[in-house]
């Protein structure tokens, strides 16, 4: 069997759903896997917890009454074991733990991430921690950076992998914005409204102008331009804020206070739909003019886009081999269970990579 050590960064909608499908699913991993995963490791911003053999289904009561405030080298502190494979998760969206990762990879962890700005920070960082990576033989999986649990990013790197040009890479990148727009055009309902019914749903951001400034999907669309080979910065995308410069600058609680300020422009951009038009907000990634642009749009309902329900993503991907029909990837873009096993099946993909895990199945085969 073999011992898998996870340290979890964020404990809330993602990180608690993550922690109970490891638990749930733990029986499932020894048997048809022969790995034992066991979180060992569990900080949010202010406090720390580790357990030498692994928490179980009572750690909230454990983390509330053994934690201890957090420090920069917290878990380093008591990850010495060299002899397992160490896995940091972060399912936090903080740039602060990100621009950590290289050190975090210094101590020997590989990682995997729901969190996208470590690689949507600048190109020198991006590529500073892949050589990091490289020379320490670790892993860095983030399949939950685009889509959520949907497979985008492991398709667009094999085809880009297997040589396949790529030309364009369009869609509804957001599934929390995918979920406001299909629920705005089609009833009648203030903006706000939805958007307070998507945060409490756990579909946006933290910060739901994340999702509303276009930064969220300019920061997938970077994450795909990047495994498709391009060099491109922040800086370089063309992005739509839904957000007005005031309330960019508020607090959270006063954005949130405020919100309703948006309703009447938004209304007024719903009245001005004909009868077989809706909203959408769109994610386009022209890969051979390097440009890549996020915007909200007008299209036919009876379009891909336009047939979208509720949290739905939608990413046709146009290449040689699929130049007339695109390959298309739809499903749930969004959601703490469909990120939370994204991220279970990154640490697996990385477990049965390791040369020790081919080890442990011949003896137990043979
Ligand atoms: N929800 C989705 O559908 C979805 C889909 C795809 C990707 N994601 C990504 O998943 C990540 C988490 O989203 P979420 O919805 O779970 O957020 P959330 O509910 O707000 O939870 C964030 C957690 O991170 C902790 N945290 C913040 N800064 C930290 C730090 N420096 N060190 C350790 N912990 C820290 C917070 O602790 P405190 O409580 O102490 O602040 C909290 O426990 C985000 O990057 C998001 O983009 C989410």
């Amino acid at each position: 069997m073999t011992q898998i050590h996870i340290y979890l960064f964020g404990i809330g909608n993602v990180g608690k759903t993550f922690i109970q499908q490891i638990l749930e699913s733990s029986n499932f991993f020894k048997q048809h896997h022969h790995l034992d995963l066991r979180i060992v490791g569990l900080a949010n911003s202010r406090s720390v917890l580790t357990v030498k053999d692994g928490i179980g289904t009572d750690w909230k009561e454990v983390f509330g009454k053994e934690s201890s405030p957090r420090e920069a080298d917290s878990f380093y502190r008591f990850s010495k074991n060299t002899e397992v494979l160490k896995i940091a998760v972060d399912a936090t969206a903080s740039q602060e733990l990100s621009r950590f990762y290289p050190e975090i990879v210094q101590h020997g962890f590989s990682i995997v991430t729901a969190n996208k700005i470590a690689n949507t920070l600048s190109q020198d960082f991006y590529d500073r921690l892949r050589s990091l990576l490289k020379e320490q033989h670790l892993n860095f999986e983030y399949e939950t950076n685009v889509g959520a649990g949907l497979p985008i990013v492991e398709t667009v790197r094999s085809l880009y992998n297997s040589g396949e040009q790529i030309f364009v890479i369009n869609g509804v990148f957001s599934g929390s914005l995918g979920y406001i727009f299909n629920r705005f055009s089609e009833e009648d309902v203030s903006f706000s409204q939805v958007v307070t019914d998507a945060l409490d749903l756990g579909f946006t951001e933290p910060d739901p102008r994340e999702d509303l400034s276009g930064n969220d999907v300019a920061r997938k669309l970077l994450v795909l331009a990047r495994e498709a080979g391009l060099k491109l910065e922040f800086e370089d995308i063309s992005i739509e804020s839904l957000v007005t410069p005031t309330l960019k600058s508020a607090s959270l609680h006063q954005f949130l206070t405020d919100l309703s300020q948006l309703d009447s422009d938004f209304q007024d951009r719903k009245d001005a739909l004909k009868e077989d038009e809706v909203l959408r907000h769109l994610g386009q990634l022209d890969v051979i003019n390097k440009q890549l642009k996020v915007s909200l749009q007008v299209v036919k309902k009876s379009s891909p886009a336009g047939q979208l329900q509720g949290s739905d993503g939608f990413f046709e991907i146009y290449s040689e081999s699929y130049a007339q029909h695109p390959l298309v990837i739809k499903g749930a873009g969004a959601g703490r269970e469909v990120t939370a096993r994204g991220l279970v099946s990154d640490i697996v993909k990385i477990c049965k990579s390791q040369p020790v895990y081919s080890l442990e199945l011949l003896e137990k085969d043979f």
